[in-house]
């Protein structure tokens, strides 16, 4: 295939590897994860969400990054190359342009809870969550979501502060942001765990978490466990896959896959399990549902030792977290825009921020002015967004790129870029071909009310 010049590249494989995983791990791991857990019933949730990774995720993200590496171009332009590579027709670009899409929408309700995130940050240090009960959590809650203009400045903060680092391009910007972020969170974490294991209760939560009870088991669950694989692990949107034409040859796809998979998934059990002991602890809810983190943690820190501490730092590593993940949904974007038109990185960087700054306050507003505006499915716009982008879009970009890695690359290809061992290209294909697409397509049918 013909090779674009003037393309950026990571500076090596851990660069490459901290950047996915910093796109991978966001709200969906901290925010979304835990409260979807307490809401589907704990353990069961958790056990058919590792399914779906371990048998759609893992083998899906390898093809993504396998698919960006040898495009060597943002989505589309590279489904269209990697289409005329095998002598298909140029539609599948289409798989590009709908993840484009996807990561600017995601995006419009991504920011707006990453600017409650925030605020959450000031009035963890501000010391105001400090003897604060049910009632009060949750009427500072209800009264913030009732202020649009300080939501609408939290998420116009912190889309300036992604595009900031968009703007800056691959290696001062996304490299150097990732390369900052990433090991701050992961000391964070830390932390956290050994304070939650110290002053939580840590039994129940992993007894919440882990002991199998597959009488929990609902079609619903096992929808929002699939759609929440393709969600925390970024895929089905094109993230990966520009990230992956990023990557330079002979680094091997499948090892960096692991170790971004295991970090992905392990942050959300981790995250879920510290929260949930200080829940425990407390005699709270588990099933709060997405306010789990707005109302329910500030009770257990405003109650525990040194919480004002600890409560900051929890934020500050869902912000980083979140930050990280923001940056990728736009690359695809903004790596489109300059790879065809004369548009600099800034001024696409800024084009975007507008959308996306115009459709997040569409969201603030579902909140609280437009409550009751019912868009898709008799849903708000907020929940519109999310259902849209985490159970169709993303599932369906995942599902065609399975199928075009699959059944339209040209065998030969596929392994050249993947490199990997007879044994386990066949497996990764088998899978490829028949597990991660039926299972998809088993799912989607059963959303469409097609199977009961
Ligand atoms: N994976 C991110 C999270 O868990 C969200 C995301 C989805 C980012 C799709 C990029 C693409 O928060």
């Amino acid at each position: 295939m013909t090779q674009v010049t003037h393309r950026s590249h990571w500076t090596n494989r851990w660069t490459f590897i901290l950047a996915t995983a910093g796109s991978a791990i966001g709200l969906g791991n901290i925010w979304k994860f835990p409260y979807m857990t307490g809401v589907n019933g704990g353990s069961a949730f958790v056990l058919v969400f590792l399914a779906c990774i371990a048998l759609v995720g893992i083998p899906l993200m390898m093809c993504e990054i396998m698919l960006g590496r040898r495009a060597q171009r943002n989505p589309v332009d590279g489904m269209l190359a990697l289409a005329a590579e095998a002598n298909a027709a140029g539609i599948w670009k289409w798989v590009g342009i709908m993840g484009l899409i996807a990561g600017l929408l995601i995006l419009g309700f991504y920011s707006v809870i990453a600017g409650w995130i925030l605020d959450y940050v000031v009035r963890a240090a501000s010391g105001m969550f400090k003897g604060m009960d049910g009632k009060l959590a949750q009427e500072h809650f209800a009264a913030f979501l009732a202020t649009p203009l300080e939501l609408i400045l939290w998420h116009t903060l912190f889309i300036a502060m992604t595009m900031g680092v968009v703007a800056r391009g691959v290696n001062a910007g996304l490299e150097q942001a990732n390369k900052i972020l990433m090991p701050a969170l992961f000391a964070i974490l830390l932390v956290l765990l050994g304070y939650s294991m110290a002053v939580g209760n840590f039994a129940d939560s992993a007894r919440f978490m882990f002991t199998p009870d597959f009488s929990k088991v609902t079609p619903g669950a096992v929808l929002s466990a699939l759609g929440h694989a393709f969600f925390s692990l970024s895929l089905g949107m094109g993230a990966v896959m520009v990230y992956g034409s990023y990557l330079q040859p002979h680094i091997s796809i499948a090892r960096t896959t692991m170790y971004v998979a295991i970090a992905d998934t392990a942050v959300g059990l981790l995250v879920g399990l510290a929260i949930f002991s200080l829940v425990f602890a407390n005699g709270l809810e588990p099933a709060a549902g997405p306010g789990l983190i707005f109302q329910t943690l500030p009770i257990a820190f405003g109650s525990m030792p040194a919480g004002s501490l600890m409560g900051t730092l929890f934020f500050v590593l869902v912000a980083f977290a979140a930050w990280t993940s923001a940056i990728s949904l736009v690359e695809p974007a903004i790596a489109w825009i300059t790879e065809n038109t004369p548009i600099t990185r800034k001024r696409a960087a800024l084009m975007i921020a507008m959308v996306d700054w115009l459709l997040g306050i569409a969201v603030v507003l579902s909140f609280n002015e437009w409550k009751d505006v019912k868009l898709l499915f008799g849903l708000n716009i907020f929940d519109t967004l999310d259902k849209l982008t985490t159970n169709i879009m993303l599932p369906l970009g995942g599902l065609l790129m399975a199928i075009f890695a699959g059944w339209v690359m040209q065998t030969r290809h596929v392994r050249e870029e993947l490199g990997i061992a007879v044994r386990a290209y066949a497996l990764w294909r088998f899978t490829i071909r028949f597990i991660s697409p039926l299972a998809i397509v088993a799912i989607f049918l059963y959303l469409f009310g097609l199977i009961k």
